[in-house]
């Protein structure tokens, strides 16, 4: 999705409007631009289509464009191809407001007619255009200051939106303006910034402010004042950012998804011990009590891509576990089809980035309806992670790279911990395999940590199908919800075709697309579904597929079916997810860098879908 980056300060902005915007690329995007100002001199905007280092080479690495304010975006088309035209800043024809946006504003046509009838030109097929000129139009119809102006224009607009506005009468002040669209404001001894996400001003400050929904910003060099949408003033606290600014680079690795799956093992002892200790779970820091816990009568657990595919293995795990109905569900679903929801139900939502549009808004819904919320978030201060009753912080740090590794990971293990306090809280689980299950808990990090270190025999075998058009992924139970994940890797970052499928399910279609040579990958993780997924193994190999099989140290006779084996460590069947997932992003990742692709920045994607 878009990304903004804004700085006025006493040193040159552009340098650091670029460094900001590369370290959001992972974000997607397809276009970018800055716009500076040099005190009182009328701003300049410039803008490149592609990436980043063509505006890079446009602005001489910034020093085209002189000035000590200004603000920068990189685009991810919603309204209009990728275009210099479309991209942003977009501004009113005399240059009083010039703005970058993201988010849609979902009225925009409406807007765009009523501003052609006022005598408003457009020259782009964006949705900003219209929100940019409707600003001007208010600011100067009601003669009004920036925050007036602003406030006017929200209440007009429809949609979602992270604002950043520079006026002609305003030098050196950046306004902005938010609703469900991630924004930071950062600031530092005489310099203020704003940013969509926390690596591109790391470098500079840790100290933030975390805007609301509704709620608008004046920066100037080293203040922030912020708004309500009243145009009242209100208090904000300061957060500091806990992040190193290393654990937001690559470290020496090629690509940040490497880099990232290698930081499982911490993420998830982090994740752990942030809530185990005296071999006993403490979900205070959760805010959920026992009284909830037992009161509780069905999850409902919404997420979206790979955030929903933990919910799908969390729900095999709380159902035995616990023993609650638990339905998962997408988001983008949930959201829109009037779910049947009671009043001792909750539900869960799972996300990376807190910001994800669909999960954000399924949240709301089940708000809105009075049922309690718990969500499992990655990003601290993110829309879900304020707006959720209680929320459950996974410990993953920065994740760069598009492909989810390390959160997902983290989300499961935070699900499992979830499902062992709940069983414990009711009573469905004994006080020895309560305690025998954490103790199993503790050892994943090191068996994952084995895992990354046999991946050179993936990577060998990744190579060998560089030119795959298709590849199906089987299993059963948790195995058949390790290779949704495991398929989403594949497409997402190598860009083949490929489909998990529940194994008991491929004789009702899908093995008629098995042909010669076609790859399947099984995973065989859970001991009482063993047979049977060797049963299905050899149904396709007859049918010619090329046979990988995944599955526990000690099944080598797994060698008499499959053409490639790959081994993880056992563990308590309820965890296998755990391990089993890392092969499968390791799969993913080799395949793409075999093809030569860009791991981190897959075409198309964005690493937080903050629209719908
Ligand atoms: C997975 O690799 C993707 N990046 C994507 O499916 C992601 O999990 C999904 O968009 C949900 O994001 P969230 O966890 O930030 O809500």
């Amino acid at each position: 999705m878009c990304g903004i980056v804004g700085f006025t300060g006493r040193q040159q902005a552009a340098p650091i409007l670029l460094e900001g915007l590369s370290k959001l690329e992972y974000r997607g995007y397809d276009s970018a631009g800055v716009v500076v100002r040099d005190g009182d001199a009328s701003a300049e905007i410039v803008k490149a289509k592609g990436r980043l280092k063509v505006l890079s080479e446009k602005t001489n690495g910034g020093e085209a464009v002189p000035g000590t304010c200004g603000i920068g975006h990189t685009r991810w088309a919603t309204h209009g191809e990728p275009s210099e035209n479309n991209a942003h800043p977009h501004s009113s024809d005399d240059m009083n407001v010039v703005a970058v946006h993201n988010g849609i504003i979902e009225n925009y046509q409406e807007i765009k007619d009523k501003l052609l009838k006022k005598g408003y030109t457009f020259y782009s097929q964006t949705d900003t255009e219209a929100l940019v000129k409707l600003v001007d139009y208010y600011y100067k119809k009601y003669q009004v200051g920036p925050i007036d102006a602003l406030a006017k224009t929200m209440v007009r607009v429809r949609g979602s939106y992270a604002l950043a506005v520079m006026f002609k009468d305003y030098p050196g002040e950046i306004y902005v303006a938010r609703k469900d669209s991630p924004m930071i404001l950062g600031i530092a001894d005489g310099e203020s910034y704003i940013a969509s996400d926390v690596p591109a001003i790391l470098k500079y400050t840790r100290n933030v402010y975390y805007i609301g929904n509704l709620e608008m910003a004046r920066l100037t060099k080293g203040e922030i004042e912020f708004y309500n949408i009243d145009g009242e003033i209100i208090e904000k606290e300061l957060t500091e950012i806990k992040w190193d600014a290393e654990s937001a680079e690559k470290g020496g690795y090629e690509y940040f998804m490497m880099k990232e799956i290698h930081e499982q093992p911490k993420a998830i002892r982090d994740t752990i011990n942030a809530v185990v200790s005296d071999g006993k779970i403490d979900l205070s820091s959760v805010g959920i009590t026992e009284e909830q816990i037992r009161d509780v009568n069905q999850i409902h657990i919404v997420a979206c891509g790979s955030a929903y595919h933990v919910g799908v293995v969390a729900q095999y795990v709380i159902e035995d576990l616990v023993r609650i109905p638990v339905r998962v569900e997408l988001a983008s679903e949930f959201r829109y089809r009037n779910p049947l929801l009671q009043d001792n139900d909750m539900v869960l939502i799972i996300s990376q980035s807190g910001e994800t549009a669909d999960s954000l808004a399924a949240m709301r819904e089940a708000k809105n309806r009075g049922i309690r919320t718990l969500a499992i978030v990655n990003v601290v201060g993110s829309s879900i992670a304020r707006e959720a009753d209680n929320v459950f912080y996974t410990l993953a740090g920065p994740e760069i790279a598009v492909a989810t590794t390390k959160a997902y990971s983290c989300q499961l293990v935070a699900c499992y911990l979830l499902a062992l306090e709940f069983a414990r809280v009711r009573g469905t689980l004994k006080d020895n395999d309560y305690q025998e299950m954490l103790r199993e808990l503790d050892t994943l990090p090191a068996k994952i940590e084995k895992i990354i270190e046999d991946k050179e025999r993936i990577q060998w075998f990744a190579s060998k199908y560089v030119n795959a058009k298709d590849v199906f992924f089987l299993g059963r139970g948790i195995d058949y919800a390790i290779c949704l994940e495991g398929s989403l890797k594949m497409k997402e970052i190598s860009y083949v075709h490929s489909e998990a499928y529940a194994a008991g399910e491929l004789k009702h279609g899908t093995i008629s697309l098995i042909e010669d040579g076609t790859l399947v990958i099984s995973v065989l993780t859970q001991q009482e579904l063993y047979e049977k997924m060797v049963s299905n193994m050899v149904e396709v190999k007859s049918r010619g597929a090329c046979l990988m099989g995944l599955t526990t140290y000690g099944h080598y006779n797994i060698e008499d079916t499959v053409d490639f084996a790959t081994y993880i460590p056992k563990t308590d069947r309820h965890f296998s997810a755990s391990l089993a997932v890392v092969p499968l992003q390791l799969m993913g990742y080799y395949l793409s860098l075999a093809k030569g692709l860009d791991v981190d920045k897959p075409r198309n994607l964005a690493k937080s879908v903050t629209v719908e």
